[in-house]
């Protein structure tokens, strides 16, 4: 199929985009895209692509942009019951770590996801993931870290696997068991870190060998490095175990307090590390010398009514390879659209439009080891595509809180929207 006259393709054709290279979208005016089935084949002027592939199925853009699919490369999109509760209290004067002391936060959820049932879980996250999708969103990476107990965790896992099954929207999932410590661990953070290490990660390692041959790639290991949550010690052992396991990581840091983190993840070759509000110059250093992708969550201190960003310039500076993400979940930020990511990064971020689309694209795609297949449109890559209802890229960001999206297609596979 011939997708032509584009106002604008957006490639982003190339290697992710590292410190101030951030933002080259690699633009052709009135463009055409040609896919084969689950493939991208071809990008090109549409006049000559008109020419040389008149006989293939025809799909006009009529002058808007075409762009590839989103990429969302941290979220918690599965769990069950809500938090809005706690969203007032924190509206009256409650901190975020103050109502997670007192037994709310991610316990609380963790209380409501134990309980339900694979069905039911399936069932309240396969709505958001809708709401994903029709915003654009081709590719999520997806976390567990609401069961910390081996049998929840591997639940939701389950449930990441059989909806990604279900598609369109593709999941990578990530193990995060040292999201919290449990209550019946409380004050023994220690002792549940053991649990992590010598039971859960194995046990995941095991069940993770015998799922369909489809997904033979192991899941992410990730963890809440945070004052509160898991020490620097804490999070070294589990990612560092979870390392001689081979699987491949990640890490929560600097959300609120930093505790360097981010050069553990520099360190141990982790494929991103994520939050980074309050990042040392030299962490971010370390994430500049490395592959690490450095990926900020503006939708989270938005979501908690906290006037700290990521201090993107600085990370740019030091040569980062920034990515952005929703982190959608129940507690800080219930997010569905890498829309308002784009629009937030450009506001407190100050990245500019073409920015934050690399951003949420190429970059973002290589925060989940998947810049090979995805977050570009580039002969031989996975056909997922994003065709907006504007003319012009800069409305990605410019606008906000309505959906651009007209029309998503996802390895090929064609799902209009709205005009
Ligand atoms: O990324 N920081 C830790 N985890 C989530 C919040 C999860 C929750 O509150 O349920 C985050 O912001
Ligand atoms: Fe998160």
């Amino acid at each position: 199929m011939l997708i032509h006259s584009a106002s604008q393709v957006l490639t982003l054709i190339g290697p992710p985009q590292r410190g101030h290279a951030l933002g080259e979208l690699g633009i052709i005016e009135d463009g055409a895209v040609l896919l084969d089935g689950e493939t991208i084949v071809a990008v090109g002027p549409s006049r000559e692509m008109r020419a040389i592939y008149a006989d293939e199925e025809q799909f006009d853009a009529a002058g808007r942009v075409v762009m590839p699919g989103l990429v969302d490369p941290h979220t918690h999109a599965v769990w069950a019951g809500d938090r809005s509760a706690e969203f007032e209290m924190r509206i009256q004067g409650k901190s975020y770590m103050e109502i997670m002391n007192a037994g709310g936060g991610i316990v609380s959820t963790v209380r409501q996801t134990r309980a339900a049932s694979l069905k039911e879980l399936k069932a309240q996250t396969r709505s958001r993931l809708v709401g994903m999708f029709e915003q654009g969103t081709t590719t999520a990476e997806v976390k567990s870290g609401y069961g910390l107990n081996t049998e929840t965790e591997l639940k939701m896992l389950q449930a990441i696997l059989e909806l990604d099954a279900e598609g369109p929207l593709e999941l990578i999932p990530t193990f995060l068991g040292a999201h919290a410590v449990p209550a019946e661990y409380k004050d023994n953070a220690d002792s549940y870190t053991d649990l992590v290490c010598n039971e859960m990660l194995p046990a995941l390692k095991d069940w993770w060998q015998n799922q369909p041959a489809t997904c033979n790639l192991l899941p992410f290991v990730d963890v809440f490095c945070e004052t509160g949550a898991f020490t620097l010690a804490q999070s070294r052992r589990i990612l560092e175990i979870a390392r001689e396991l081979s699987f491949p990581l990640k890490i929560h840091a600097d959300e609120f307090d930093n505790l360097n983190g981010a050069s553990l993840a520099a360190e141990l070759g982790a494929a991103s590390a994520d939050h980074l509000v309050v990042t040392s110059l030299d962490d971010m250093v370390a994430l500049g010398k490395s592959d690490t992708v450095a990926v900020s969550l503006p939708c989270t201190p938005f979501g908690l009514a906290e006037g700290h960003y990521t201090p993107a310039k600085d990370f740019l500076d030091a040569n980062c390879i920034l990515a952005i993400a929703t982190d959608m979940n129940p507690g800080t930020a219930w997010c569905e659209s890498m829309q308002f990511a784009i629009a937030l990064a450009c506001r407190y971020l100050r990245l500019t439009p073409a920015q934050a689309i690399a951003a949420a694209t190429i970059n973002a795609a290589a925060a989940i080891g998947k810049d090979d297949k995805i977050g570009s449109l580039e002969p031989g890559k996975q056909a997922d595509v994003l065709i907006l209802n504007a003319p012009d890229y800069r409305h990605l960001g410019y606008r906000f809180g309505s959906n651009l999206a007209h029309t998503v297609i996802k390895k090929g596979h064609i799902y209009p929207i709205g005009d």
